[in-house]
This record gives structure tokens, sequence and C-alpha cells, in this order.
């Protein structure tokens, strides 16, 4: 499909699941166990869904959760059961041109209540955190530090410092309108269980690192990701769901281009973050209208990643 696709998912006639930010999933009247999972181009930021998409955006995100779920299938299994439309249920068929590249036949899981997000260098919500924290000192007066998530640093750190080995730091998953929220170990341990916690530490771990150096053979530093996993009962199993490694989940950057104490210009959301920052708008509904340009930058961004990942 050529164009935008914002929220034409509404030509979809089968059972609603769910719609999400960016992504509206069906139930598949064949096989309750299974659910479409269709990319919009929508576009978020700050948590508010713009009033315009991003053309082929559902696109790039699909095509690159379908990289890394195969990329890392030997680490943890994950929720995808077929990318190829001609093998969709009955059902699905009316709407396979709408779905073509931008969807994905998956298990229907529980997803588990946090967002498993890693670090690998010092930004965005964490840089802020850490800019804030107060400086301590420890027992014997002489080491002073700063607390971050339950992280001790030391004080003296630049933006984008090197964080190894990568940080855990789960937050809440919070819903429509409300943002996430970092939450300690401890109570993200509470939330899903310690050994679920441990579990998807080590998985996440793993991913991470492999990501990180695929991505670096091609140049590009991956600051930060989220990750959602879900526990099957049944199996015992922990499965990699949602999407994976993308614009929108991770910061990607220019490897050529990251210097201590910038920001570096990325190929994620970071572009149109930077334009609202500009205007005199309070992050709430409604979103402001984005120019042309605006959005032509973000397109081209997100399909320079793609590229870049995928070849
Ligand atoms: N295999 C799965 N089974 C059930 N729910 C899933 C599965 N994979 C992802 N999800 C959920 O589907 C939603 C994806 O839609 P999205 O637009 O990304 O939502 P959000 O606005 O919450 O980020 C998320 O709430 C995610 O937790
Ligand atoms: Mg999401």
């Amino acid at each position: 499909m050529d164009e935008c696709m914002l929220d034409s998912t509404s030509v979809i006639k089968l059972p609603p699941h769910h719609s999400g930010k960016v992504r509206d999933i069906y139930k598949i009247p064949e096989n309750e166990n299974l659910l479409l999972f269709v990319t919009t181009d929508r576009i978020s930021a700050y948590d508010v869904i713009m009033g315009e998409g991003v053309p082929d955006k559902g696109y790039t995100l699909t095509q690159l959760s379908l990289l890394w779920f195969d990329m890392m299938s030997d680490i943890v299994p994950n929720h995808l059961v077929t990318a190829d439309v001609s093998k969709y249920p009955e059902s699905c068929q009316p709407y396979a041109k709408y779905l073509v590249g931008r969807s994905m036949l998956v298990k229907k899981l529980n997803v588990l209540p946090i967002e498993c997000i890693f670090r690998s260098r010092l930004t965005g919500s964490y840089w802020n955190a850490y800019k804030r924290a107060i400086v301590q000192r420890t027992e014997s007066r002489y080491v002073s530090f700063k607390e971050v998530c339950g992280f001790k640093f030391p004080t003296n750190l630049q933006e984008n410092y090197e964080i190894m080995p990568p940080l855990f730091t789960p937050s809440t998953k919070a819903n429509l309108g409300v943002h996430d929220e970092n939450v300690s170990i401890a109570n993200a341990s509470e939330m899903v269980g310690m050994e679920i916690l441990a579990k998807v530490q080590d998985v996440g771990s793993r991913i991470f690192a492999r990501a990180i150096e695929y991505a670096s053979e091609r140049g590009i530093i991956i600051a930060d990701t989220k990750f959602e996993f879900a526990y099957d009962e049944n199996t015992g199993k922990i499965y990699l769901v949602d999407e994976v490694l993308t614009p929108d989940s991770s910061r990607f950057w220019p490897t050529d281009k990251v210097r201590l104490g910038i920001t570096p210009p990325s190929f994620d959301k970071q572009f149109l973050r930077d334009y609202l920052s500009q205007l005199d708008w309070d992050k709430t509904y409604p979103p402001p209208p984005l120019p042309k340009d605006i959005i032509v930058g973000t397109k081209e961004r997100y399909s320079e990643i793609l590229l870049k990942l995928l070849l």
C-alpha cells in the first residue's frame, strides 16, 4: 500500500483486540490463540499520537522487528507465527493488500506488565535523572556519587557516557495518556516475580549485546532500547513479543557523530521531539499539526536506519 496508513486499519473488519499508539491488533475468528498485529504509520511523541502519520513507518518497524526476531531466535522464542500474508487464516485474506509488509500473525500471550529497558549510554530521561540527582557521599565521606534508579555513578559524567555492561532499568507499562515510570528492581520483582525478572534480565542483556555488536558493524550505536516479554504459564517459557529494536523503541545513533556531552543526531523520533520542544505545546492532546518537512525528515530517518540495519 502506497499511501500513509494512518487510521485506515478501519477497513479491517475483524474483531478488535486492542488499539495502541501505533498498532491495531485484531482477533482471529478461526483461532483464539492467535492475533493479527498490524503496525500503522501513526507516530507518537511524549505519549501523544500525532494527527499526521509518517509514510512507510509501519513497514519499517515491522521489517526491523522481523530481522531481530530471526537473529535472536536461538536466545529466546518470540510471538511471531508468520509474516507471510498468504499463510494467514482465511478471515484475513480480504485485507491482504493492507497487510503485506506491515503485519504479523502472532501468538496471543500474556505480556508482562513491565517494560524491560536496557541502556548502554547515559542519555534521554536517564541523563536528566542523573543531572538532577543529588551528590551523596559514602560513609567514609571521601567518595561522592550519584544514585539513579538504584545504580551508583561517579559525579562527573557527561551526556552519552558509555555504560558497560548496559543497565537494566525496568519501568511500568502505563495506559494510554499516562507516562511510563521507572521502577526499582525490587518493585519490578514484586510485579512479575523474582525468577521471571531474573530471566528477562538475562535474556534481554544477551539480545541487547548481540544487537549492539551487529549494529556497530554497520556504524550504528544503540544507546537504549525497550523490550517486552510474555510468560506462558503452560510451558514456563519466556517469549519476546511486541516490536523489537525499532526506532520507536530504541535510540539509534550514527557512530561517527557521537561525542561526549552533546546530543547526537539520531535515526529516531528525536527529530520530531526536537521540533515539538520549540513549540508552545503542553505535551497533551490535541497535538500540534506537523509541517510537511518534519514528516518527510522523520520518514527519511526511519528509512535510513532500515537500510543501514537490513543491508
Ligand atoms: N503477542 C502478544 N500478545 C498480546 N499482546 C501483545 C503481544 N505483543 C505485544 N502485545 C501488546 O500489544 C500492544 C502493541 O501496540 P502498541 O501500539 O505498540 O501499544 P502501546 O501504545 O502500548 O505501545 C502493546 O500493548 C503490547 O504489550
Ligand atoms: Mg508499543
